[in-house]
C-alpha cells in the first residue's frame, strides 16, 4: 500500500510540475506578441494557457486559430479571432504559438496529438515567427513514434496499403473532412520520413515540423551589445590568459622559494613578489592587445553594431564618398591608437623601474618615457 500510495504521490508531483512548466512557457510567449500584431493561436493544453496569457495582456491583435476549441476559448476569453479561410484572409501571421508532443535536440518537432496538425502547419508555415512551447516532458533525444497523420478519405485504403505501418487513430475527422491517423513504423531519419510521407498521394498532412519552421530569434536570446562583448572578449581573454601565464613563468622559481623561506604566503608571494616582477613582461604585449583590440572592434560591424565603421558606413553608403570615409576612420584609429600608444610607454616605465636597461616601449614615444617622472 505505501508504495502504491507513493506512486501516487509521485504521479500528482510531476503532473503538477508538467502543468506548471506549460503554464509558464506560455505565459513567456504571450510576452514575445506586440501591440497591433497577428497571432496564430495553437491547439492543446499549453495553446490553452497561451491564449489565457495574451487575453489578459489586453493587446489590439488579430488572431487565427488551429482548431474550433481554441478559438471557441479564444473568443471566450476576449480576444478578436478571424478567419483563416479563403482568398480575404490575412496572407501572413506575424507570430504563431503552438504545443508540440516531441521537440528533438535537432529542432524537429512532432504536433498533431490533437489532431490539428495541418490547420497548425499552415498557421507555423504563414508566421514570420513561429515559437513551440512545450513541457520538460516532451524534450526527447530523437523523434519517435507516433508520427500523426491527416489522410484523404478518398483511397484511404490505398493510402493505407501503400505506407504501410499506419493506424487510424479513433477520433472524429478534422473540420477539413480528414482522417487522423498514425505512422507507426521506423523513422529513421524525420526528414526522411518527411520527404516519404510527403510524396504520398493522400497524405493532406504529417506531424512532423522540421526545423524549417522553428525559428530563434537571435536578437532576443543575446542583444548585439552583449554579442560584441562576448565575441570580442573571449578572443582577448584567451591572447590575455597566454600573455599572463609567460609573464608569470618567467620569474625565477627560486624567488617564490626564497619568500616561502621568509614566510610569507601563497597570496602574500604572488602580490610581493612575482606579479611586480612580472608586469614588466606582460605590459608590453597587454598594451599591444589592446590597441590591437581596439581596431579588432570594427568587425562588429558586420552584426552592425554602431561603432565608428558602422558609423562611416553608414555616411558613404548616403553621399558615396566611400575612400575618404574610410580614410577618417583609418586617422581615427591611428589617432586612437596613438594615445594609447603614450599611455603604455608611461605604464611601461612605471613597471621597469629599478631596470637597468629600461622597458622596452614604442621608440617614437621614447621622448615622453624620457620625461615621464620616475
Ligand atoms: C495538437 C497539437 C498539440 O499542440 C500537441 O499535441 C501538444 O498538446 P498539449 O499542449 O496538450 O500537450 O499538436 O494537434
Amino acid at each position: 500500500m505505501p508504495a502504491r500510495g507513493e506512486r501516487a504521490l509521485g504521479l500528482r508531483r510531476v503532473s503538477t510540475d508538467v502543468e506548471r512548466e506549460k503554464r509558464l512557457a506560455a505565459e513567456a510567449a504571450a510576452e514575445l506578441v506586440e501591440d497591433g500584431t497577428s497571432v496564430g493561436l495553437g491547439t492543446g493544453s499549453t495553446a490553452a494557457y497561451f491564449v489565457t496569457a495574451l487575453a489578459k495582456r489586453r493587446l489590439d491583435i488579430r488572431c487565427v486559430a488551429t482548431s474550433l476549441a481554441t478559438e471557441e476559448a479564444a473568443r471566450a476569453s476576449g480576444l478578436r479571432v478571424e478567419s483563416f479561410a479563403g482568398p480575404d484572409a490575412l496572407p501572413a501571421l506575424d507570430i504563431a504559438v503552438d504545443g508540440a508532443d516531441q521537440v528533438a535536440p535537432d529542432r524537429w518537432l512532432v504536433k498533431g496529438g490533437g489532431g490539428a496538425h495541418t490547420r497548425e502547419k499552415i498557421v507555423a508555415q504563414a508566421a514570420g515567427q513561429f515559437v513551440a512551447i512545450v513541457s520538460s516532458d516532451k524534450l526527447v533525444d530523437t523523434i519517435g513514434t507516433p508520427i500523426p497523420l491527416e489522410l484523404l478519405d478518398y483511397g484511404l485504403a490505398a493510402t493505407l496499403e501503400r505506407l504501410g505501418h499506419v493506424e487510424i487513430r479513433d477520433a472524429t475527422r478534422t473540420p477539413d473532412g480528414g482522417v487522423i491517423a498514425d505512422w507507426v513504423g521506423p523513422v529513421e531519419s524525420p526528414a526522411d520520413l518527411s520527404r516519404k510521407l510527403e510524396a504520398t498521394p493522400g497524405v493532406v498532412e504529417h506531424g512532423l515540423f522540421g526545423p524549417e519552421l522553428v525559428s530563434f530569434d537571435t536578437n532576443q536570446v543575446i542583444n548585439q551589445f552583449a554579442a560584441c562583448l562576448l565575441g570580442l572578449g573571449l578572443n582577448e581573454a584567451a591572447y590575455m590568459a597566454e600573455i599572463v601565464r609567460g609573464g608569470i613563468s618567467s620569474v625565477d622559481h627560486g624567488q617564490t622559494e626564497a619568500a616561502g623561506a621568509l614566510g610569507m604566503s601563497r597570496a602574500q608571494t604572488l602580490r610581493r613578489i612575482v606579479l611586480p616582477q612580472a608586469m614588466r613582461v606582460i605590459i608590453p604585449p597587454t598594451g599591444n592587445e589592446t590597441i590591437s583590440m581596439l581596431k579588432t572592434s570594427s568587425l562588429v560591424v558586420v552584426i552592425g553594431y554602431f561603432e565608428l565603421l558602422t558609423s562611416v558606413q553608414r555616411i558613404y553608403s548616403v553621399n558615396f564618398q566611400t575612400i575618404p570615409l574610410l580614410i577618417v576612420a583609418a586617422l581615427w584609429y591611428l589617432a586612437l591608437t596613438s594615445v594609447l600608444s603614450v599611455g603604455q610607454g608611461f605604464v611601461e616605465r612605471r613597471y621597469g623601474r629599478g631596470v637597468a636597461s629600461g622597458p622596452a616601449g614604442p621608440a617614437l614615444f621614447g621622448f615622453l618615457r624620457k620625461a615621464a617622472p620616475a
